[in-house]
Parts: C-alpha cells; sequence; structure tokens
C-alpha cells in the first residue's frame, strides 16, 4: 500500500530462483532501495537491510510496540507491516527524531523525567509520543494514555512517561509561538 508515490513501487524479480521485490522508500529523509525477499517485515528491513538497530524487536507480533515506528505520518507496529507495502512511503524512527546531533525535545523530557530505566521500549513510546503531538499538540492525559496503551514497558512506569510527553508538547507549542 502506497501512502506516497514519489519513489518506484514494489516489483517481482526473480534472482536465482529466489523472488525478490524492489523497495523504494524515505527513510529519516533519506531515499533508499534495495532488493529483499516479498516476505521480510519492515522491522526487519529497517534493522538488517538499513542497520537502523534503534527500531526494536519484542514480541514480533504486534503486542509490545517495541517496534513502533512512524510510517506516512502514523505510528505502526513495524513487525506486522511487510517491507514492500512501504514502498513509496515516508518513514520516520527513532533515529530521525534528533537534529543535527542535538536530541529532540521528546528525548530530552524522557531523560529529565528518568522516563525509562532498561530503555527498551523507549524508541517505541518515543515514535508513538511523536504522532500524537503532530496530530494533536495539546494532548490531555487521556489522549497520551491512549497513544501510548500499544507499548508496553515493563521497568519504568508510565507516570514519568506520561509526564515527560506532556513537558516536551508544553515545550514544542512555546517554541512555536516564538
Ligand atoms: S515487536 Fe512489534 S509489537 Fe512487539
Ligand atoms: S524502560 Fe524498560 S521496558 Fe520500558
Amino acid at each position: 500500500m502506497c501512502v506516497e508515490h514519489e519513489h518506484k513501487v514494489a516489483e517481482t524479480y526473480l534472482d536465482s530462483g529466489l523472488p525478490r521485490v524492489r523497495v523504494s522508500c524515505t527513510v529519516n529523509g533519506e531515499s533508499v532501495s534495495r532488493w529483499i525477499d516479498p516476505t521480510m517485515s519492515l522491522l526487519h528491513f529497517l534493522r538488517h537491510e538499513l542497520n537502523l538497530l534503534g527500531t526494536k524487536e519484542g514480541c514480533g507480533e504486534g503486542e509490545c510496540g517495541a517496534c513502533t515506528i512512524i510510517l506516512g505520518g502514523k505510528a505502526v507496529n513495524s513487525c506486522l507491516v511487510l517491507a514492500q507495502e512501504a514502498a513509496g512511503s515516508r518513514i520516520l524512527t527513532v533515529e530521525g527524531l534528533g537534529q543535527g546531533g542535538r536530541l529532540s525535545v521528546l528525548q530530552e523530557e524522557f531523560i529529565k523525567e528518568d522516563a525509562l530505566q532498561c530503555g527498551f521500549c523507549t524508541p517505541g513510546m518515543l515514535m508513538s509520543a511523536r504522532a500524537l503531538l503532530d496530530r494533536n499538540p495539546e494532548p490531555e492525559e487521556e489522549d497520551i494514555k491512549e497513544a501510548i496503551a500499544g507499548n508496553l514497558c515493563r521497568c519504568t512506569g508510565y507516570y514519568p512517561i506520561i509526564k515527560a510527553i506532556r513537558t516536551a508538547s508544553e515545550r514544542e507549542r512555546e517554541a512555536s509561538q516564538r
């Protein structure tokens, strides 16, 4: 399913008898293109083909949210999406949140609020939070809870995470009014 059509969509290709599809898309602002196994998940495409290891693999079944990325403006579990479905799309991963070697406001607030311990859930939490603030810059606590409902954290507890997202939303709104 192509969200955008700037790039060529996937097409079949036989290489030594093995089916391959070409996936061309934009990841963190950079155009990428690879021939891959048609059954490869978007999660494995990011981690194994592009070496973007920030996106984590937890359950692999759409239950934990560790693999959350933003695809075409929406937070999705990348373990449940075929890489070829992302052909032509814009993808944002945790590596693309900061700018010019600086952490994003969301990342800074997660650190300030001690909103992580082991950090395994954190990339997915950040991406769900980013998608929320992009569509709703002034979220209520209930909105935040709903946005991260699919992201499981086993060690931090949700209160500091919710506080970090709320403070980040305030800082982003202040910055946009300057
Ligand atoms: S690894 Fe994708 S939801 Fe758990
Ligand atoms: S910080 Fe460890 S699972 Fe969330």
